[in-house]
């Protein structure tokens, strides 16, 4: 909620406090509160057009004080729900590729929270064009006006899949997000072929219980034949140093693995803290420049990098739980994930993830997703706690402080797969092995 490029406003410094503070003195069921000034922002949404360190453009407005009341220096404190600790925040990256825009728009409908942060990623295969569009579509949005939170890169990254510049494009986005607020915990970076499984408010109520340091990440560093047919090759990713996209270089030779670190293996989703991406982005401890180096000639790298430099560092390899909250099934033929179908669907809502991937474009599942567990209206962001209109309606049109959370069924779910991960400390045992 911070204005990037400009100075940080006054009522922002204390958010911390205040946080702390509305979370103790929390009222389930808003009431009236006395504003001091109510802000108009007329430039909600950023088009961040950097790709270097550059900073993104200015704008000059604040977010809606009614969103943010604990951000007001001045107002009313009612009395509170002690129990629930102040909601956390997440940084979305949603990615996509030529004709993906509509698919992009959808998730962030789904996976909407004023609280979080949303970068909209369209690859070079897109025109600048359907950027432009996402950009005004978002622009036009009041609710997403007035929140200030969802930003499109106007400057697209190349991101092979098979290559490495997915780490490089990753690492980029959320540097841009770090810049853009400082107030989130956690960064999730989502493909446009994946679907929340749980509402927000389910999310944040239940992420808020956990230490913030906790890095959700598959990793494993078994290396059996098929996993050294992938390490092995030496490969060249032209998204790294072509403006063009043309075909992966692969090197005749082979080479031998790392003996000065141990590789771990994983899967390309995760949710990591903010700390540890910080870690990785400021670069002031050298691990991991020098795995970025290393994995930048190695395939996939993606799903690999993350688990190598938290398992191989001794003040994150304590916080890494081995299961990503991700359900997707794994297609061993075709040595990709298979998309789900509705045979998968009562399978996939009892796993207790928090989201799911793949799904084909517009499949029904997605309706059924919407109807049964986001409560979500084509064309709307999935309701919470924050929005205040009349039932049936666009309810959140009308809006009240986005920090009180209405978590529902999905945070049972999500509660219990997580208490599951937790109990006995059996996660423990599962760590860095
Ligand atoms: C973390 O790193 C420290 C130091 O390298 C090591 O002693 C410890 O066993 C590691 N913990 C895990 C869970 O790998
Ligand atoms: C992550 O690990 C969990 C448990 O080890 C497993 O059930 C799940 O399928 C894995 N996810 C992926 C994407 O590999
Ligand atoms: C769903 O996919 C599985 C595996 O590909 C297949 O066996 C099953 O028949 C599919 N179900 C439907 C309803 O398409
Ligand atoms: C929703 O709005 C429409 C048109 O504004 C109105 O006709 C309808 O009665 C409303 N429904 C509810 C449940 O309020
Ligand atoms: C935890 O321990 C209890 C009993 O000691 C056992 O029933 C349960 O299955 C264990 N849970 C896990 C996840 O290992």
């Amino acid at each position: 909620m911070q204005n990037p490029g400009t100075t940080q406003p006054q009522w922002y410094s204390s958010s911390s406090l205040s946080f702390l503070s509305s979370a103790l003195f929390r009222d389930p069921k808003p009431k009236p509160i006395l504003y001091t000034f109510l802000i108009i922002s007329l430039f909600s949404i950023l088009l961040v057009l950097s790709l270097s360190s550059s900073s993104p453009s200015q704008t000059h407005t604040r977010p809606d004080p009614f969103l943010y009341p604990t951000h007001q220096t001045h107002r009313i404190i009612y009395d509170q729900d002690k129990t629930a600790p102040p909601p956390p925040s997440i940084a979305y990256l949603i990615s996509g590729s030529k004709g993906d825009s509509g698919r992009i728009l959808r998730l962030l409908f789904a996976s909407y929270h004023p609280l979080n942060h949303y970068l909209l990623h369209l690859d070079p295969s897109a025109p600048h064009s359907d950027r432009e569009n996402l950009a005004l579509v978002v622009q036009s949005n009041p609710i997403f006006k007035a929140a200030q939170n969802v930003h499109v890169m106007g400057k697209p990254d190349f991101a092979y899949a098979k290559g490495s510049s997915p780490v490089s494009f990753t690492l980029h986005a959320a540097s841009i997000l770090i810049r853009l607020s400082i107030n989130w915990d956690w960064f999730v970076s989502l493909t446009a072929d994946s679907y929340p499984l749980v509402t927000q408010d389910d999310l944040l109520h239940i992420l808020s219980f956990l230490p913030k340091d906790m890095n959700f990440v598959n990793h494993s560093s078994y290396i059996g034949w098929k996993e050294l047919r992938k390490l092995k090759p030496i490969i060249v990713d032209p998204g790294l140093y072509l403006s063009e996209g043309t075909e992966m270089f692969y090197a005749t030779q082979k080479r031998e693995l790392p003996s000065a670190y141990h590789l771990f293996t994983g899967s390309s989703f995760s949710i990591l803290s903010r700390n540890f991406m910080e870690f990785c982005i400021w670069g002031v401890d050298n691990l991991p420049r020098i795995l970025l180096m290393y994995f930048s000639n190695t395939p996939s790298s993606l799903s690999n990098y993350f688990p190598t430099v938290l398992c191989n560092s001794r003040q994150f390899n304590k916080t890494v739980i081995n299961q990503d909250l991700l359900y997707a099934i794994y297609d061993g033929h075709r040595n990709d994930l298979r998309a789900l179908n509705s045979t998968d669907f009562d399978d996939m809502i009892r796993s207790g993830a928090a989201f799911a991937r793949k799904f084909q474009p517009d499949d029904p599942m997605l309706d059924l997703i919407d109807q049964k567990v986001l409560d979500r209206s084509p064309g709307l962001v999935a309701p919470g706690g924050w929005c205040l209109g009349e039932p049936g309606n666009n309810t959140c049109l009308t809006w009240g402080d986005a920090s009180i959370l209405r978590p529902g069924v999905g945070s049972q779910r999500l509660e219990k797969a997580i208490v599951e991960l937790l109990s006995n400390g059996t996660f423990r045992s599962r760590q860095c092995i």
